[in-house]
């Protein structure tokens, strides 16, 4: 597992963009699977830059996301605080500013009338365009990773699931009390690919900031493998690994010393 630590979110952010931008260079027509929230907000304003600056393509590039609300779908007749839909914020955030195809954009329906229906084709789709080649992740305060929550099953697939209170808190402070939606109104329940799912992908690329995410993050890396962090399941990861951080978020971890000194031989040693 590669932990790299930054000072700050912005510093974190352009080390994540780095990474997805030379996933792109080096495979032109690679599958990223995308993660939603206030965390990769600044990765995807890099990737912006990236692609207006310096002409990262993403015409070639096929997208899968991570999750999304049940009962939402994108409404591009809503102004975008009132559309919390994920499909809405990666269409602001990511999609509406680079060359991407929208053939090659695949969404989880949270308007689909047969959710169960549309995971099994969703996770069909995946395959058909050869598996996820980096996959991007935040993770919850309650461990979640997408929105598997405490108890989800390791090995689960593509799914509705119930969120929790705590997910229901936070995306209400981060999200619908500024767009001015009541928290009544929020979705209950999601649509997310399962950890088994995740661990599918060729790589991962793990993030967090914030000194809310510090406890967290401490048990989803160098805790006990868990349902009840399904993060933890990171611990299981066949392929590539990296964990960006920023130095709150990294705060907790018992190891950080290793994780610095095994950067700088890297470094050193394995990229020359
Ligand atoms: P956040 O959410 O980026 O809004 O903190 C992370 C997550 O739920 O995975």
């Amino acid at each position: 597992m590669n932990i790299i630590i930054r000072d700050t979110y912005q510093e974190m952010s352009r080390y994540a963009a780095g990474l997805v931008a030379s996933m792109i260079r080096q495979k032109p027509d690679c599958v990223l699977g995308l993660a939603t929230g206030s965390t990769p907000i600044a990765t995807y304003r890099e990737l912006v830059r990236m692609h207006k600056e310096e002409g990262l393509d993403f015409s070639q590039v096929k997208t899968f996301n991570l999750d999304e609300y049940l009962g939402v779908g994108m409404d591009l007749g809503k102004p975008y605080e009132m559309d919390q839909s994920y499909a809405r914020f990666l269409y602001e955030e990511l999609f509406r500013h680079t060359n991407i195809r929208k053939e090659n954009i695949f969404l989880l329906d949270g308007l689909a009338k047969d959710p169960d229906e549309f995971c099994k084709v969703y996770e069909e789709e995946i395959k058909k365009s050869g598996g996820i080649d980096l996959q991007l992740l935040g993770i919850g305060c309650d461990g979640h990773w997408a929105f598997n929550e405490p108890g989800s099953s390791l090995a689960s697939r593509t799914r509705v699931e119930a969120l929790t209170k705590q997910t229901l808190d936070d995306n209400y402070e981060s999200f619908y009390k500024k767009a001015g939606i009541p928290r009544e109104q929020m979705p209950h329940f999601a649509i997310t690919m399962g950890v088994g799912a995740i661990l599918e992908a060729r790589n991962i690329l793990m993030m967090a900031n914030g000194r809310k995410k510090a406890v967290v993050v401490a048990k989803a890396i160098e805790g006990p493998v868990t349902s009840l962090i399904t993060a933890s399941a990171i611990q299981l990861f066949r392929g590539g690994i990296t964990v960006v951080l920023d130095r709150e978020a990294a705060s907790e971890l018992k190891y950080t010393e290793h994780y610095l000194h095994r950067e700088k031989l890297k470094n050193e040693f394995f990229f020359q």
